[in-house]
């Protein structure tokens, strides 16, 4: 199995790295870092640094992936340096919005555009991107955070979109959109305060959901939402 983690960097992409390297059919893993300081080494792991808003690091990182099985886009921003998700439409800010689109839509788009051909296989490949219970419109009973929220949504819809073209393009790919529940990672730190200790997970729980739900689902399944623990979310 080869397998892509973007973000491979980051709290859960991490876990996902560690994880596959002990999965007894991983041939090798390609992972992608931007800034990230501590990044498994192993003659398994091959590192690339990607700015994942930048198209033609996604072109140059597709052209030396030549076959994939899987692919996990574990890319995302909740807040950054000036940023934090915001509590009311008055704290709304253009530039951050256009931010989180860029990172957590935009970015996986291009990664279906580059990667479908990598992808293409006689048995079952799947292309996931992490998303978040937050952009589903049906969930949304509390409001705030427009801009991840509207992120995820829209990232959601992509994966939707991507899963209908690719049902004639690449019918053997399972493109799925998965939320991994409130993990304890630096994207989610400033906002653990109110999550019950049973309800914030270890980076390598959701690593092993996640691997698990790879594992029991085929294209027949392509086009879902999937909580960390199995069950579908409604878009
Ligand atoms: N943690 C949670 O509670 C939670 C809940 C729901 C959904 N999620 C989703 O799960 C995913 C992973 O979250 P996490 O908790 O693992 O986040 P994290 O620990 O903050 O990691 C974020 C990752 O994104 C990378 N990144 C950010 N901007 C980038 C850019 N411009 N180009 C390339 N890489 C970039 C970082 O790379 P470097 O570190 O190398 O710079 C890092 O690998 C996200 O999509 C998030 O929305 C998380």
């Amino acid at each position: 199995m080869n397998i892509l983690i973007v973000g491979g960097s980051g709290g859960i992409g991490a876990a996902l790295v560690d994880r596959f390297l002990s999965h007894r059919l991983t041939n090798t893993i390609y992972a992608t870092y931007l800034t990230g300081q501590k990044i498994t080494q192993s003659p398994k792991v091959k590192w690339h640094q990607v700015d994942i808003t930048s198209e033609k690091d996604i072109r140059d990182l597709a052209d030396n992936i030549p076959q994939l099985d899987v692919l996990i886009n574990a890319i995302g921003i909740l807040h950054d340096e000036c940023n934090h998700p915001e509590k009311t439409i008055n704290n709304f800010d253009p530039d951050f919005f256009q931010k989180n689109i860029s990172i957590n839509t935009t970015a996986s788009i291009l990664l279906a555009k580059y990667f479908c051909r990598p992808l293409k296989s006689s048995s079952i490949s799947h292309f996931v991107a992490l998303s978040a219970r937050v952009g589903s419109i049906e969930d949304n009973k509390i409001g705030g955070w427009i801009s991840y929220r509207c992120s995820k949504a829209a990232l959601n819809m992509a994966i939707k979109t991507i899963s209908l073209e690719w049902q004639f393009k690449n019918p053997n790919c399972c493109a799925l959109a998965f939320h991994p529940g409130t993990t304890d990672t630096n994207f989610s730190k400033p906002y653990q305060k109110n999550v019950p200790e049973n309800k914030l997970f270890k980076p390598e729980y959701v690593a092993d959901q996640l691997i698990q739900l790879i594992e029991n689902t085929t294209p027949s399944d392509t086009g879902k939402f999937y909580s960390f623990d199995g069950s579908e979310i409604s878009w």
